[in-house]
């Protein structure tokens, strides 16, 4: 029983939430920022005093999949429970034997949420939740295929796949939390990066993968298309990678399942041409952004833009590159980024950041470059969009970039 709710825990993401750097797993303090204020997740130790030692199964039960303390207080949605009101009840009792055996007690106070007002008044979440949740609406029948079935469960429900790749609505709610919504997983941006639509029918990228890709990348962190960057890099260290093979498999198949969403774009947005490697390959480049491409990036991603297998992503016909908003683009461009080491694919293999190597200007005209080559089909970048991506970069990058200048 601890077991399984310590594989549950996994698909649920708990620690990601509910833990800081360096901190100790589940003891909470993790500051998120929404447009209502700052939350910080709680300590979900087995301590009586600061953490949940002292709660009921009902109790664990109501919090998980209600977002409500003992004393009725509301939580707010910053904890997926939309999502985890689909949790059954067998996995409930697993969860709590696993948080109330299996993780150490550890004693630190949470930190109270800082909300703008009103936000910090806690009762408006039962007019939220009476306006945009409803635990009736997920089917455990939807399918008549107990894998699609399975991987239902599991993508909407425990490992709230939507959360980031949903678009949210003016309450801050996901526009759709089951398969049958038609913006559900349709993509959204978070944390300036864009998580792409994951509705299979809805190309460019995903939907146009074999379900044994995306369990592929699930599991490791990278498939013969692509790897993964940014927040996805963290949903695989501490959740997908743990995932059984059949599971990935079930949440797979249940993705390849899904009809078209509500913003599937009209035209396609990759159709594979020769055009540009055979250019490239002849020493044909018409734009400094196809300059800057050979000289740069073409040793790892290859002049077919193919990259290579395993290894380095292939931009021609990836989602990342295509994104109708190119921050995430830009962000790798400029950051760069390194695979998650998994226990399918242990290594880290990094792309460097070229922020200190390029200016916006050149920046966009190679993301322009790399968003029209291969039979790529996405909008021009221009150098304002770069500029607001640099601002975001992370201190370690802005740092060793300063560091490189003064050299
Ligand atoms: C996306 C982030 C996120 C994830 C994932 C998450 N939580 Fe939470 N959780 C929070 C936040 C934030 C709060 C505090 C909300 C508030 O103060 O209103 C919270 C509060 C809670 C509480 C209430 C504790 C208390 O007494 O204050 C429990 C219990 C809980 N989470 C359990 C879980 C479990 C179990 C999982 C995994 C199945 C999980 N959480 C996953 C963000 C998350
Ligand atoms: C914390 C936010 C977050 C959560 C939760 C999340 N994703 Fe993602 N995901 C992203 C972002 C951002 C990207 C874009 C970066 C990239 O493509 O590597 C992404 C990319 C992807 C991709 C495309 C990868 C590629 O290389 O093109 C797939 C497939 C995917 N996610 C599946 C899932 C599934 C399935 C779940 C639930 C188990 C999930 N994601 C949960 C943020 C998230
Ligand atoms: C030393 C080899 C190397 C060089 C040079 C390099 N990359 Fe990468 N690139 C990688 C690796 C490895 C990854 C996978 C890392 C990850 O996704 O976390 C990657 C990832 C990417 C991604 C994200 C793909 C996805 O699906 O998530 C993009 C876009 C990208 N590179 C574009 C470029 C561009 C444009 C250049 C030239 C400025 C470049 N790269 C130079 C190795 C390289």
């Amino acid at each position: 029983m601890i077991a399984k709710g310590a594989y549950l825990a996994r698909m649920g993401d708990c620690v990601a939430c509910h833990s800081v750097p360096d901190g100790k797993p589940f003891a909470g303090g993790l500051a998120m920022a929404t447009p209502m204020g700052t939350i910080y997740s709680s300590n979900i130790t087995p301590d009586r005093q600061t953490g949940i030692g002292a709660y009921s199964l009902q109790a664990f039960a109501r919090a998980v999949r209600e977002g409500r303390l003992p004393d009725g207080t509301h939580l707010y949605p910053a904890m997926p429970y939309a999502s985890y009101a689909k949790i059954s009840d067998d996995d409930i009792r697993a969860l709590y034997a696993y948080f109330m055996q299996g993780v150490g007690p550890v004693n630190l106070a949470s930190k109270p949420a800082e909300m703008r007002f009103p936000f910090g008044i806690r009762k408006l979440m039962s007019v939220w939740n009476l306006a945009f949740y409803d635990a009736s609406d997920f089917d455990d029948k939807a399918s008549e295929n107990a894998q699609i079935a399975r991987g239902a469960y599991l993508t909407e429900g425990l490992a709230h796949c939507g959360a980031c790749h949903t678009p949210r609505g003016f309450g801050q709610q996901e526009k759709g939390l089951t398969g049958k919504d038609p913006d559900f997983l349709t993509g959204a941006s978070v944390e300036g990066w864009t998580a792409p639509a994951l509705r299979a029918k809805d190309g460019p990228g995903v939907g146009t993968w074999s379900a044994q890709d995306i369990a592929d990348l699930l599991l490791s962190g990278r498939s013969v298309h692509s790897g993964v960057t940014g927040p996805m890099t963290d949903v695989i260290a501490n959740s997908t990678q743990y995932a059984s093979r059949e599971d990935a498999m079930a949440m797979a198949a249940y993705l390849k399942s899904l009809p078209s969403g509500a913003t599937k774009d009209a035209a396609p947005k990759f159709v594979a041409s020769d055009q540009t490697a055979n250019d490239l390959r002849n020493g044909i480049t018409r734009t400094l952004g196809a300059r800057l491409y050979v000289d740069n990036c073409a040793a790892c991603h290859r002049s077919s833009g193919s990259g290579e297998k395993s290894a380095f992503p292939a931009l021609a016909g990836n989602p990342l590159v295509l994104a109708d908003d190119p921050s995430s683009l830009i962000h790798v461009i400029l950051a760069g980024a390194t695979l998650p080491s998994t226990q399918a694919a242990p290594s880290d293999l990094g792309m460097p950041h070229f922020a200190g190597r390029m200016n916006d200007d050149e920046t966009a005209e190679l993301a322009t470059f790399v968003r029209s080559a291969w039979g790529n089909k996405a909008a021009a970048v221009n150098a304002s969009q770069v500029a607001a991506v640099r601002k975001t970069l992370p201190a370690s990058i802005t740092k060793q970039v300063a560091e490189q200048d003064h050299k």
